[in-house]
């Protein structure tokens, strides 16, 4: 069984007070850092830069797991890689040759993620999982670009599709997660789980991140 993680998104603490939400999500048991980077063209919102990421691995000493929605990742994957990630992943969206940036991440000494929109058949990344290009595959549940929207329980036969293809690739979801969808998509076959509003809205969010922990484990491939 793949390891469950969670990986609180920094999209959803104080940006006043950024390296103190990545301590807080790290001493609430946090296994990785999510950093949502976008650019306001792929997806119509900006929010953060290799700076960020800077900062996140520099106040804390978990991996830093970084989703680049942005238009072109081959320009930005260098920068991203310096700043301190652990993990990049890249949208099948996105306008780039995907073999080709997921081979430079990884030259990079970085992990490679491929990334799919809600609307995106499972089988567009079916050649990554296939060729092994990838690490992790992150399915979408919501339409990127902004936190606290909602768990698109749609995509969960996706999530079942890719794991299917690949008992060995980390899956995580992103979007919507909260202690009732984490066991759906866990159930589902997804392994790793980001979740912003859900875990910076919690007075105690250690409690609230074991217990995604627990529901993840307690359902994790129950409806393949
Ligand atoms: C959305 C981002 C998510 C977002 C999740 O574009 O990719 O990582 O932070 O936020 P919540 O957990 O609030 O849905
Ligand atoms: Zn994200």
């Amino acid at each position: 069984m793949p390891d469950i993680q969670i990986m609180p998104s920094i999209l959803a603490a104080d940006f006043g007070h950024l390296a103190e939400g990545c301590r807080r999500a790290v001493v609430a048991g946090a296994d990785q850092i999510h950093v949502d980077v976008m650019d306001g063209v792929f997806v119509p919102n900006i929010s953060f830069g290799p700076d960020v990421v800077k900062m996140s691995a520099a106040s804390v000493k978990i991996p830093q797991n970084v989703h680049l929605m942005v238009a072109c990742p081959q320009d930005h994957i260098q920068a991203f890689a310096a700043a301190g990630s652990d993990t990049i992943l890249i949208h099948i969206e996105a306008k780039c040759d995907v073999p080709e940036t997921l081979a430079a991440i990884r030259a990079l000494g970085k992990r490679a993620g491929i990334t799919l929109n809600p609307e995106t058949p499972a089988q567009s990344v079916f050649e990554c999982l296939d060729h092994r290009w990838v690490d992790e595959v992150l399915v979408m549940s919501v339409h990127p670009g902004f936190g606290g929207q909602k768990y698109l329980a749609y995509v969960e036969e996706k999530i079942a599709a890719i794991r299917r293809r690949a008992e060995w690739v980390d899956i995580s979801i992103d979007g919507g997660i909260d202690n009732r969808t984490a066991g759906r998509a866990a159930a589902h076959g997804a392994n790793l789980f980001v979740a912003g509003s859900y875990l910076f809205r919690q007075d105690d969010m250690a409690a609230a991140l074991a217990d995604l922990r627990q529901q993840a484990e307690e359902n994790y491939c129950r409806h393949l």
